[in-house]
């Protein structure tokens, strides 16, 4: 969703705000622009003497291309737009300024109460130039301006109703920047005589990993060599300085030529991170360092609820079925944009877990909120360190991926997998499972990434598939059992990189409704491993060919009965069949990939899409 990156230093500012925009053009958006303490650049229509804007819908290279090469300026914000209020225009792009031209601000979130604020500040007179909720900010702090740009700042928050992270300038104090938050994430990073404040890690991984995580509530103002924090009462707040330890090139392509692409390869070595040091043989069991929950509490857990969206919830859904088998308490799933207006029945043995790759999501943060005040335990399984939901939650896990940069979630949703198998395996060798059992699923565990690799060794029959079925304009993923949610994330794929509309079903439930919708125009493509329900599963593949439909069947090596059926196969190896989600999951991230390229479709930016979907 929308980025924020802001610099004071004595570098030029410009080069460093559009690079940090590049950065942050992962996250989806549909305009961008930049503003510096340089008057007279201006293309939003102010004064000659405000502050320099620069803004544009499109892409970072149209703005790039707007900006004059030597532009002056050393301290200065930028943004990348993903319209909610208001269309896509140029006026409508970020930052925007006050009357005068000598504000300006950033924001990420929603204004709630814009509409109130607005009415508000034009009975006073106040002229507006956009659409968007976000211009009210800049005029409220302009007219709380007494000297002191933090108090300003903390006045006007003090009025919003929403969620937020603004990043505010003032021409009378070029060398400050000062920012808010609430709900919607800023870090600072503290460089060598420069700081910068961003929305993301990646924005500022290249000069430095010194960062300051805000939190909500917080306000912070910066100069080139010093930093404060402090409360929305003005009171001072001391915070830790976090060290990131991700690598710069884990946020470039490295040779591939989409980070989705580098992703779906990355995953034996993220399953290898995320299974690191948790595997114990001797007791054949896991270890998980920050549950914060001892043994007794882990025992009397009674059941286990998942909150998650997107794709974060399918791996959620697989893991559902490991921890029942495994562990042989209640599991389920829940959307948290369902579950936090339900008003949930928070019982008191439930645990609950919060999975969320970015830990932004805003329906999975507030769900877990709304558990926690009813007295709930959420556990978090994230992979950005420091991110809200790691933060605010009562212990977890963290997945370590590395980056996400595609929008198309691939690494997070195996990396996911492991992490939740590592809890079912702990959990079950406190209940049911015996050593050998808890051994067993360690080795089989620990082969998942080399059978991964296999895969990722001969993806030309993945890629020829593609180039014969890519035309079509429906599809159906189906399976079952613990590989039905499989078929639910191989559906989201598809549809989200190659804009095929595909659903995701019960292999079970298409005699149910759907196989109405089966002609020769809509394949099906079937999970079907060597399984307990591997017979239901081509039972139902015969069901679709009756009816002329084509079939794809993803199967292990060797299955001859599969491939008499099936109009195609695509074999994965043989493995323990709770690790089949891990092997299913990859052939199908490859052929939406290979599908969206045959498609011409902008596969790390699909349409409409936003990588962290920070509001509701
Ligand atoms: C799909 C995808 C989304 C996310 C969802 C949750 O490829 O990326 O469905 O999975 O928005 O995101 P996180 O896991 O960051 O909470």
């Amino acid at each position: 969703m929308c980025g924020i990156i802001g610099y004071c230093g004595p570098r030029r500012a410009a080069p460093i705000l559009l690079e940090g925009l590049k950065r942050l053009e992962y996250r989806g958006y549909d305009s961008a622009g930049i503003a510096l303490a340089t008057p007279g650049c201006t293309t939003a229509g102010e004064g000659a003497d405000s502050l320099g804007v620069i803004k544009a819908r499109g892409k970072i290279k149209d703005l790039k291309a707007l900006v004059p090469p030597d532009i002056a300026g050393t301290t200065g914000i930028g943004h990348t737009r993903w319209a909610t209020h208001g269309e896509v225009t140029d006026a409508n792009a970020h930052p925007h300024l006050d009357g005068t031209g000598d504000f300006a601000i950033v924001h990420n979130g929603v204004i709630e109460n814009f509409h109130q604020l607005r009415d508000h500040l034009l009975a006073q007179g106040v002229e507006f130039h956009s659409e968007t909720d976000s211009e009210v900010i800049v005029h409220l702090l302009a007219r709380a301006y007494q000297g002191d740009l933090v108090a300003a700042l903390t006045a006007t928050v003090s009025l919003l109703k929403g969620t937020y992270g603004i990043v505010a300038m003032y021409r009378g104090e070029p060398g400050r920047l000062v920012g808010a938050r609430n709900g919607s994430p800023l870090v600072l990073g503290i460089g060598q005589g420069e700081m910068f404040l961003a929305s993301d890690t990646t924005a500022i991984l290249g000069y430095t990993r010194q960062v300051i995580y805000l939190e909500d509530g917080e306000v912070v103002s910066l100069t080139a060599d010093e930093y404060a924090t402090s409360d929305l009462m003005n009171r001072e707040i001391r915070k830790e300085v976090d060290h990131i330890s991700w690598e710069l090139e884990s946020i470039e392509k490295t040779g591939f030529t989409h980070f989705m692409e580098k992703e779906i390869y990355e995953q034996p070595e993220a399953i290898r991170r995320a299974l690191r040091g948790r595997l114990d043989r001797e007791y054949a069991t896991g270890h998980l360092g920050g549950l914060n929950l001892n043994s007794r509490e882990l025992l009397e857990v009674g059941r286990i609820v998942l909150l998650a969206a997107g794709t974060s919830y399918h791996a959620g859904m697989v893991a559902t079925y490991a921890l029942e088998e495994l562990v042989r308490v209640p599991a389920v799933a829940e959307l948290a944009s369902e579950l936090r207006y339900r008003n949930p029945l928070v019982e008191r043995d439930a645990l609950y877990f919060a999975a969320s790759q970015s830990g932004e999501t805003a329906d999975t943060l507030y769900a877990m909120r709304e558990v926690q005040r009813k007295g709930g335990r959420v556990l978090g399984i994230c992979n950005v360190v420091g991110s809200t939901i790691a933060r605010e939650s009562d212990g977890g896990v963290y997945i370590h991926s590395g980056p996400e940069i595609s929008v198309a979630s691939t690494k997070a949703f195996t990396s996911q997998l492991a992490a939740f198998y590592v809890f079912a395996l702990l959990m079950g060798r406190m209940r049911h499972l015996s050593h050998d059992q808890g051994l067993r699923l360690i080795e089989a565990l620990e082969a998942v990434p080399g059978q991964i690799e296999a895969i990722l060794a001969h993806t030309e029959p993945i890629r020829a598939l593609a180039r014969r079925y890519a035309s079509c304009e429906h599809f159906f993923f189906l399976g079952r059992g613990i590989n039905y949610p499989v078929a639910l994330e191989a559906a989201l794929k598809l549809k989200e990189v190659s804009y095929i509309h595909a659903e995701g079903y019960s292999a079970a439930e298409i005699k149910h409704g759907p196989l109405a919708l089966i002609t020769e125009e809509t394949p099906s493509v079937f999970l079907v491993p060597r399984d307990g329900l591997r017979e239901k599963v081509i039972t139902s593949m015969k069901e679709v060919k009756a009816r002329r439909g084509p079939v794809i069947a993803l199967a292990v090596e060797g299955d001859q009965e599969v491939a008499r059926v099936a109009d195609e196969v695509l074999y994965v190896p043989e493995a323990h069949h709770l690790m089949y989600p891990f092997l299913l999951a990859v052939p199908a991230q490859l052929f939406a990939y290979y599908c969206a390229l045959e498609r011409g479709c902008n596969v790390d930016q699909p349409r409409n899409l936003a990588k962290s979907v920070t509001v509701e």
